[in-house]
């Protein structure tokens, strides 16, 4: 089916607004309702675009929005392993938990749809002025994480834990498949750098890498994570409806992962909306849940 492409949106990235790391959200009175806009957006695009984009903004755009939104996910994520560090999560929060992991692989997808010529001149570039060894290594949000997509948390193995297991899985197989198509030589800018990977990050790194990504750290509630979780979706979704995932630059595409492919990540493809207007609406619910109790 070919999504109705619309008027062309503006994409402008935008600062974001974050806890500093390990920090507990803010109280909130706001009880907004519990339906995220992102599920009421057309979550239907095109895979190939065609219409031709000015690829300068569009893709700058992609790849500070589709960080921003994978640091929101990790955050709410964080909340959830915290509670659990051995016991297993109740079936609402695991279920939260594959679809965060879920959406962030769609994420690196999304970012990810830059066309490698434009990636090297243009993003990674700038990257490596921020900082010669810049590093997703440097991101603040993930390291309380990393042991859950690391398999280091004691009850992945459980049963109930089953879709969880497998949507780590799939975002090993995504990461490691971006990094390919992007860099094919598959050395990052870290390992490129003179400085080997640290066993610990500077406070000086993360705000290095928060400066980049336009995130700013300062006291949030849950209910102004979600909001800000939902307005992205809102403008990636009209994102994609007009230039489609894969978009026509200079009469060619570049895509990531085709839909006829057989690799795990093919429902992402066309899933991208779809999968990240769930995991909001779960965020979402988990919040309103424990502003009841
Ligand atoms: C699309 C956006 C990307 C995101 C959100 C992202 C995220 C991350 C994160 C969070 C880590 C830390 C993993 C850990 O400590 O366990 C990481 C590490 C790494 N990433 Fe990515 N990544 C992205 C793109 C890329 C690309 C294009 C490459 C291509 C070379 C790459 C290669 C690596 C490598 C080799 C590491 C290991 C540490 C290092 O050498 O920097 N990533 N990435």
């Amino acid at each position: 089916m070919s999504a109705e492409p619309g008027c062309r949106p503006v994409l402008q990235a935008r600062l974001l607004f974050l806890p500093p790391t390990g920090a507990p959200f803010e109280s909130s009175t706001d009880h907004t309702d519990d339906h995220t806009t992102g599920e009421r957006t057309c979550q239907e695009y095109d895979v190939f675009g065609t219409t031709p984009v000015d690829p300068q903004p569009l893709f700058w755009y992609r790849w500070i929005a589709g960080h921003q939104i994978s640091f929101m996910l990790w955050r709410a994520m964080h909340d959830v392993v915290w509670h659990h560090p051995d016991d297993v999560p109740s079936e609402r929060e695991l279920d939260m938990l594959a679809a965060c992991v879920d959406s962030y692989s769609a994420m690196l997808l999304y970012s990810s749809t830059v066309p490698r010529d434009h990636y090297h001149t243009n993003i990674r570039v700038l990257m490596a002025l921020q900082h010669p060894s810049f590093s997703g290594a440097w991101a603040p949000d993930y390291r309380p994480i990393r042991r859950l997509f690391r398999g280091k948390v004691p009850w992945l193995d459980a049963p109930a834990c089953r879709a969880l297991g497998e949507a780590v899985a799939r975002n090993g197989t995504t990461h490691s498949h971006i990094a390919d198509h992007l860099v094919p030589d598959g050395r990052s800018l870290l390992q490129q750098s003179a400085g080997a990977p640290g066993v610990s990050v500077s406070r000086e790194k993360e705000d290095l890498y928060d400066n980049f990504f336009l995130t700013v750290r300062r006291p949030v509630s849950q209910a102004e994570l979600v909001a800000q979780l939902d307005s992205r979706i809102v403008e990636l979704a009209a994102d994609l409806r007009h230039n489609g995932l894969y978009p026509e630059v200079d009469g060619h595409h570049h895509p990531v992962v085709t839909a006829w492919s057989g690799t795990p990540m093919r429902p992402l493809v066309d899933g991208v909306v779809r999968t990240l207007s769930r995991a909001t609406r779960l965020v979402s619910e988990m919040r309103l849940e424990e502003a009841r109790s």
